[in-house]
């Protein structure tokens, strides 16, 4: 670079308006450590507390509201990348500007909206400095908030998208929509809706490789306007358990492109089963004609509760030989609470039996089952093949266009789509695997293995 002695010096005055857009991270590089001491020691409380609050002064280029003609803005970000902050700094500023007057904030469940999107730590709510006369107020009886401005968001959950059939919006902001169980309905009521004046939409979301995000990111799509954001962007802001779990979790695995990089995943060559079949394959809804439910388990037996996932999942078969994946109720539990679980699917299905693997924990995991209710009929099966044995069969009806997904279950699809045959399968898979196997395979003899004998 041109050493400074050799350039044309500028005015102070017009540094400081050109340099006036820079974000805070960037002044506190350029400046040194020192300086930027020295310049927060010259501000007293109350403009402190506004720098700390101007979301321009932090957000990354990838956060603020983008230039131009779009009416969505899709961040797709790794996990812990900023993307509920971009979406509560953007209400806000919109709210402020008075281009939002009837806001429409979506989340997967009512839970995720509110301990999220308006009480998370990188809430609506948190998004204020305390006593700021511009602060909202959330009335949680109403779904509601509402800023002493007039305007309103009104909380709505991929869980109901009925209720989105009717209202009139102008801003909308959907959290996580890739992990979505049923994003059409949702998404074209939402649409609908939002036709109020310079109406848009942000979502800010984890990619995965569904059609959904597939054809907003294609390049034809001129209304979308897509950044991107890795959670490494971030760090200086996560905490140090979060960072651990999610690294220890996901780094240097596939799956970690897409939590970590935000990349979209296509399918990969090798793994068992692709996200087009099941994509093919899903349906809506259950058919009415299911003659056999079962719930198969696949227990992690751990005597505290560990980061260890127990697959639990719901299948239902029709008279015709088809399966259909109605329920993935799979979650870190304890041994007393994937039985608790399991026996409550059993009756709230009306399964006709619980299948669980019995490779951790033999007859244990029966008694555990039992102890919450002893008349659940209970089928230990033992996996004494490798998994890509087991898998094969399964993944092989998914091809045929035998099994199918109701709604989306996106972590069972994500480990489905991304495992290929070496290594511990992951606990979902293995579920899905004993589910099917038992409904849809047993019975049918591979080599030389009489499939679902337990
Ligand atoms: N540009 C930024 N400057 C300062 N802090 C930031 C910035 N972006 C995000 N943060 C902070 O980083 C933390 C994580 O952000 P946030 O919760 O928005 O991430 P996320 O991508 O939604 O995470 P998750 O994947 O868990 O949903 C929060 O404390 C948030 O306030
Ligand atoms: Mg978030």
């Amino acid at each position: 670079m041109t050493p400074a002695s050799a350039l044309q010096p500028i005015s102070p005055e017009a540094a400081a308006g050109l340099l006036s857009n820079l974000p805070i991270r960037k002044v506190k590089e350029l400046v040194g450590e020192e300086v930027f001491r020295d310049y927060l020691d010259t501000l007293n409380g109350q403009q402190l507390t506004h720098l700390l609050y101007d979301w321009r002064s932090w957000a990354r280029p990838e956060q603020i509201n983008p230039p131009g003609d779009w009416s969505i803005w899709l961040y797709l970000a790794g996990r812990g990348a900023g993307k509920t902050r971009t979406g509560a700094e953007w209400i806000k500023e919109r709210v402020e500007n008075g281009k939002a007057r009837f806001i429409a904030l979506v989340s997967q469940a009512a839970a995720d909206a509110r301990d999220v999107m308006v009480e998370g730590e990188s809430g609506i709510l948190a998004v204020y400095a305390q006593n700021d006369p511009n602060a909202p107020k959330y009335e949680p009886s109403k779904r509601r908030i509402v800023w002493p401005n007039g305007a309103q968001a009104t909380i709505y959950t991929a869980e109901d998208p009925d209720q989105l059939r009717g209202p009139s919006h102008d801003t909308a902001w959907v959290d996580e929509i890739a992990a979505f169980r049923n994003i059409p309905d949702l998404w074209s009521n939402l649409m609908l809706g939002l036709r109020l004046g310079d109406s848009k939409c942000f979502i800010s979301t984890t990619p995965r490789a569904i059609k959904f995000i597939k054809d907003l990111v294609h390049p034809d799509r001129t209304d979308v306007y897509v950044t991107k954001g890795r959670t490494r962007d971030n760090y200086a802001n996560l905490s140090k358990p979060f960072l651990n779990e999610i690294i220890t979790k996901y780094e240097g695995t596939r799956l970690g492109r897409q939590e970590l990089e935000a990349e979209i995943l296509e399918d990969i060559e090798g793994a068992l089963w692709s996200r087009s079949t099941l994509d093919k394959n899903r349906v809506d809804k259950a058919p009415d004609d299911i003659i056999k439910i079962i719930v198969a388990l696949d227990p992690t037996v751990a005597t505290i509760e560990t980061a260890t996932e127990t697959g639990i999942i719901v299948m239902g078969k029709t008279a015709k030989g088809h399966g259909y994946c109605l329920a993935d109720k799979s979650s870190t539990f304890s041994p007393s609470g994937w039985a608790k679980k399991a026996v409550e699917l059993y009756h709230q299905w009306e399964a006709n039996r619980i299948v669980a693997e019995k490779n951790n924990g033999g007859e244990m995991v029966d008694l555990t089952i039992k102890t919450h209710d002893k008349t659940v009929p209970v089928k230990l099966v033992w996996a004494s093949r490798g998994k890509l044995i087991r898998a094969e069969p399964v993944a092989a009806l998914d091809e045929q266009g035998k099994l199918h997904m109701v709604g989306s279950y996106p972590k069972l699809e994500d480990e489905l789509c991304t495992y290929e045959g070496d290594g511990d399968s992951p606990n979902r898979l293995d579920a899905y695997v004993w589910a099917a196997t038992d409904l849809l395979v047993s019975g049918i003899r591979r080599r030389g293995i009489v499939w679902g004998r337990g």
